[in-house]
């Protein structure tokens, strides 16, 4: 069983018929393919991934999730299957122009993401941690938080559906690599998806999955 937490276009979200859409939930299904595996997913919240991968609940976790120092204390990672970068949203005409401009501001998030270990860092900030990125999205467009700092690809998304309001700011403010995560010391299965997004990479695959999501 695969977790996830689908509130992240284009990576995960759910699609109006309810069906898990994406290209997480694409790679997934090609992996599973390839090993005569039947796919699972359960969509939970983005903190309890992690969690969910320990306690044996899931088998492993594919959410965007970026390959950190702190989160491999706790699961094991495959090989990255993409570069993104955290940026800043803000509505058009915003004085906030970079991360200079975030201290004293009102900063949303997602719980439990790299944008929010971001924010978390800079002092003086005021933290607004939501459970979805669309809700910190919500709340920027509804002025009750100043700017959020999410990853660039969804960020797009977002303010695809809000372009009369919201600006995504060009400067990125880190880079990350997205990757399966495992449970610690699952050899067995790291080796097997390892492989299969190695062949991903090199037959063309992966490179036909996130062109279909390109915005
Ligand atoms: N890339 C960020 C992280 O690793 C955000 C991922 C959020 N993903 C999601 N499916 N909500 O923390």
């Amino acid at each position: 069983m695969v977790v996830t937490n689908a509130e992240f276009p284009p990576f995960e979200f759910k699609a109006v018929d309810g069906s898990f859409q994406g290209i997480d939930i694409e790679i997934m299904q090609h992996i599973c393919k390839a090993n005569g595996q039947e796919l699972v997913i359960e969509d939970i919240s983005f903190d309890s991934i992690i969690p969910a991968i320990n306690s044996g609940k899931a088998d492993c976790g594919i959410a965007g999730m970026a390959i950190t120092e702190d989160r491999k204390q706790n699961v094991d990672f495959t090989i990255p299957y993409y570069d993104a970068s955290l940026v800043i949203v803000v509505t058009t005409g915003s004085a906030i122009q970079g991360a200079g401009d975030l201290k004293g501001k009102r900063i949303g998030v997602q719980l439990g993401t790299t944008g929010d270990v971001f924010v978390s860092e800079i002092k003086g900030v005021e933290m607004n941690r939501f459970n979805k990125g669309a809700e910190a999205i919500l709340a920027l467009t509804r002025n009750k938080v100043d700017a959020v700092v999410i990853d660039n690809n969804p960020a797009q998304a977002f303010v695809a559906k809000n372009a009369d309001k919201l600006v995504v700011l060009e400067e990125p403010l880190t880079q990350e690599s997205y990757a399966i995560a495992v449970k610690k010391g699952n050899r067995e299965l790291l080796r097997q998806l390892n492989e299969q997004l190695q062949r991903m990479k090199k037959d063309g695959t992966l490179a036909a999955i996130l062109e279909k999501y390109e915005p």
